[in-house]
């Protein structure tokens, strides 16, 4: 399915609640899977990465009832296997395009003794599992590959507890080493190169397992085995999701948006903080804390004359799933933006640097991409065009997002993508354009 975007005819004013933070409704509903007793969940993401999950965990043996809808997604009972432990399901699970499912499912079937498969789709089935399975092998877990790729089987059984240097600054690699050390006997230690969100090591404690984090030495431990139990969980709107409406409000002339109940989390800020010295009027503004993670809402107005600014190797695990949306904004800004060290991006839902490239290019931009590094020379004048999602949700709604800059339409090949996150983002963007204000 295609959709075109039109240049807009009025400033983005208004107020939207995005939808419930993906990483944490994963996480949500995995831990509640993997407790004993009922828990109830509020504001989970309705979208198809999060259905992976749902569907995942149902036929590993986890009840799961939908009881109701908030404004931000689903009302959830789910009644956990908790010492059970999962059932053999007898068909290859499908992750779908949800590395998130795939890679946290692998750390919590390796403790058990069942055997999985796990596949997904052709997005999923390019992506490195290696960094999962190569660390759960060595806990005591079987895994076979097709070359390091899905599909993927999994056979659990007693785990021993180790110590794992992370190469890679990966919450779904951490997360996925924790939950398999939640069955380990010993000291489970995951060290990382810079600090990747910390959503698991936040919500864990609710769900009775302690987790102590490192934050100088960026390493958590948790000691095994340990029992979960069911909790309530309320799942914060998402700030993924809000970046794309941040960059839009930035980029229209006239816009000021506001974005309540979005998680502050500082692993996932960095786009805020990238947009602020790029000297974009966007605000945060902390109110409460739901659980561990702090709440709040994001404000964002247009303001005239964006400069370009160096986005380190080291800010990127705190906005590793902005930059698409950075780089348009790099399109309006004065100089030359560069990313570093954002290799990642190429094992991404698709290759999102080449992909970067190519789009910005097809509207008309300066861009030049090398394996690791990206830089975006502006201000560009972008024109319309016709391009393809890759069937990337991030890069979708990025593009849709590049129109409010362009002088003519921009038609978005592959448009349902945004069901993998954001499945009425264009619903809200038009709301905002039609708004009159809060
Ligand atoms: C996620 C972690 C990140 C991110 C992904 C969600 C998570 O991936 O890109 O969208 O929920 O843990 P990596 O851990 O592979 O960087």
């Amino acid at each position: 399915m295609s959709r075109r975007f039109v240049p807009l005819e009025r400033p983005l004013t208004g107020t939207v609640r995005v939808p419930g933070d993906k990483s944490i409704s994963h996480r949500a509903v995995l831990f509640a899977a993997m407790s004993e007793g009922c828990s109830r969940l509020t504001g989970v993401l309705d979208s198809a990465d999060v259905r992976s999950t749902i569907t995942a965990v149902s036929s590993l043996g986890a009840e799961v009832e939908s009881v109701g809808r908030v404004a931000s997604g689903l009302e959830l009972a789910v009644t956990g296997w908790g010492a059970r432990g999962p059932r053999p399901g007898t068909t290859p699970i499908d992750c779908g395009n949800s590395g998130t499912t795939c890679r946290l499912l692998l750390g919590v079937l390796a403790g058990w003794p069942v055997v999985a498969t796990l596949d997904g789709d052709a997005s999923l089935r390019r992506r490195p599992m290696r960094r999962v399975t190569e660390p759960l092998q060595s806990m005591g877990a079987h895994v076979t590959t097709t070359d390091g790729r899905l599909p993927v089987t999994i056979t659990g059984g007693p785990l021993q507890a180790i110590r794992f240097d992370s190469p890679v600054a990966s919450a779904q690699v951490k997360t996925a080493i924790l939950l398999a050390g939640i069955r380990a006997t010993g000291e489970t230690v995951v060290t990382e190169p810079a600090l990747s969100r910390d959503h698991s090591e936040l919500l864990l404690p609710a769900f009775g397992v302690r987790v102590s984090c490192d934050y100088s030495e960026i390493s958590c431990t948790l000691s095994g085995p340990s029992s979960m139990r069911a909790t309530d969980i309320n799942v914060p709107g998402d700030p993924s999701s809000a970046a794309f409406l941040v960059a839009a409000a930035a980029l229209a002339p006239g816009s000021e948006i506001v974005l309540p109940e979005v998680t502050l989390n500082p692993t996932r800020l960095g786009f805020v903080r990238v947009l602020q010295r790029m000297g974009a009027d966007v605000d945060v503004e902390r109110e409460r804390a739901i659980g561990a993670e702090p709440v709040g809402e994001i404000t964002a107005l247009f303001r005239l004359g964006l400069a370009a600014t160096t986005v380190s190797a080291q800010e990127v695990p705190s906005l590793i799933d902005e930059v698409p949306i950075l780089a348009v904004v790099a399109c309006a800004a004065h100089g030359t933006t560069r990313f570093e060290g954002v290799g990642e991006l190429r094992v991404k839902e698709s290759d999102r640097l080449a992909a970067i490239a190519d789009g910005l290019v097809t509207l008309g931009a300066v861009v030049r991409t090398g394996e690791d590094w990206l830089e975006v020379d502006g201000p560009a004048r972008l024109h319309g065009g016709t391009l393809d999602s890759r069937g990337d949700h991030r890069l979708a709604m990025a593009w849709a997002v590049a129109s409010l800059m362009a002088a003519g339409s921009v038609t978005v090949e592959g448009w349902d993508a945004v069901d993998v996150s954001y499945p009425r983002f264009a619903e809200d963007l038009a709301s905002l354009s039609e708004s009159t204000g809060r």
